[in-house]
């Protein structure tokens, strides 16, 4: 057989989604169709993502968005060669509704099941989109995670940095908040600082300095509080400004920190000829942040691959890819006795850092 299809399966946070992938046998991917409902207006009145209703809501869109999925690539299940669902880490109501809805084709279909860490989602989304050879490095930065990755191959990870405290996004998005700006912050935050002085406030650079290669941003939200209220009441000037220079103090901090990762891959691969540093997850659409990211790659001679930004925040593409991988290399097919893990780290050797990804909920 030439040519693998997938059909892959994602609810783990607050997006629900179906995609059919192929592979073919030199290793290169085409997304064929590639479906997603956004549960956005559903949280945002909450202010952020509730998990009983993100269940509710996957229960009630997934068979369609499957029937969809199949529909947009003109195929039936007989089409599809496995099954790829993502089985953590994530919010475990929605994980359960994926995964049982995942289980239950590949009974009714005798095809084989494929239960995905959707972190790994995220790893190997640029082997799709780019071609990327291994190794490379992934910095992931989303509403919960912040996290550099070495990625050596398929199920083989180290992770090199995560954040001690609040993810990037959620950075953002408790700024917005703090500042009376609409939910998910990170837009909204970025906007707002368009028009602001970036260097009317010095907020903390976290960390920067250290030779680990952590992250920390709750202290950031917190000088941010601070700066407000000392100015309080504050004007649509205040916040351009406070805006601006969160975001200033944000890519100084990732400047150095994402600049020792790279210093650290070329000490340990110092015979690889392609180097790539891959970014994912929602933060990415920062354009700032790109830029920062674009810059410290040149200047270490690294390609900087940003995939496409619907297939940097959630979607069953990547899933159905991770399937495609992991069947290619001869592992798994999973077992229908395969639960959900609400926590499930992509490195097993990463030690669980005091109160990171304690949203736990989000990738
Ligand atoms: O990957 P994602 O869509 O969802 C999960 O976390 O799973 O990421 C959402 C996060 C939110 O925290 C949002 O505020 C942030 O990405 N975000 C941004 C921007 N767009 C989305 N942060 C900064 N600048 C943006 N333009
Ligand atoms: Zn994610």
């Amino acid at each position: 057989m030439s040519v693998s299809r997938v059909l892959g399966i994602e609810t783990s946070c607050d997006e629900t989604a179906a995609s059919v992938v192929e592979r073919a046998a030199d290793g290169s991917g085409r997304i064929i169709s590639d479906v997603v409902l956004s549960q956005l207006e559903e949280h945002s009145v909450y202010g952020g993502v509730v998990p009983e209703i993100a269940a509710r809501a996957h229960v009630e869109a997934l068979d369609t968005l499957i029937a969809e999925a199949l529909h947009r690539a003109d195929m039936t299940l007989d089409d599809i060669d496995a099954i790829a669902a993502t089985s953590g880490p994530g919010l475990i109501g929605g994980l359960l509704v994926g995964l049982m809805t995942g289980k239950a084709i590949s009974m009714a279909t005798g095809k084989p099941l494929y239960a995905i860490n959707h972190l790994e989602g995220h790893a190997l989304t640029a082997r799709l989109t780019d071609g990327l050879a291994f190794p490379y490095l992934l910095l992931l930065v989303s509403g919960g995670h912040t996290q550099l990755i070495l990625v050596k191959g398929v199920g083989d990870y180290e992770r090199w940095g995560t954040t001690i405290d609040d993810a990037l996004g959620e950075a953002f998005d408790k700024t917005a908040k703090l500042l009376g700006l609409p939910y998910p912050g990170g837009p909204a935050v970025e906007k707002a600082a368009r028009d602001g002085n970036p260097e009317r406030f010095m907020f903390p650079r976290p960390l920067v300095g250290e030779a680990r290669l952590d992250f920390s941003f709750s202290g950031l939200k917190t000088a941010v509080r601070q700066a407000a209220e000392s100015i309080a009441p504050i004007s649509d000037q205040d916040i351009a400004d406070i805006c601006a220079s969160f975001q200033n103090a944000v890519s100084r901090t990732m400047r150095d920190r994402i600049g020792r990762g790279l210093q650290r891959f070329k000490e340990r691969f110092p015979e690889a000829a392609d180097r790539a540093l891959v970014v994912a997850g929602g933060v990415a659409a920062n354009r700032e942040l790109r830029e920062t990211l674009q810059e410290i790659s040149d200047k270490n001679r690294f390609r900087f691959i940003a995939p496409p930004m619907a297939l940097c925040t959630d979607n069953a593409a990547m899933i159905a890819w991770a399937g495609l991988e992991r069947m290619a290399e001869g592992f798994g097919p999973d077992d229908l006795t395969v639960a959900p893990r609400s926590r499930w780290p992509l490195d097993h050797n990463a030690q669980s850092l005091l109160g990171s990804g304690k949203r736990g909920a989000k990738a």
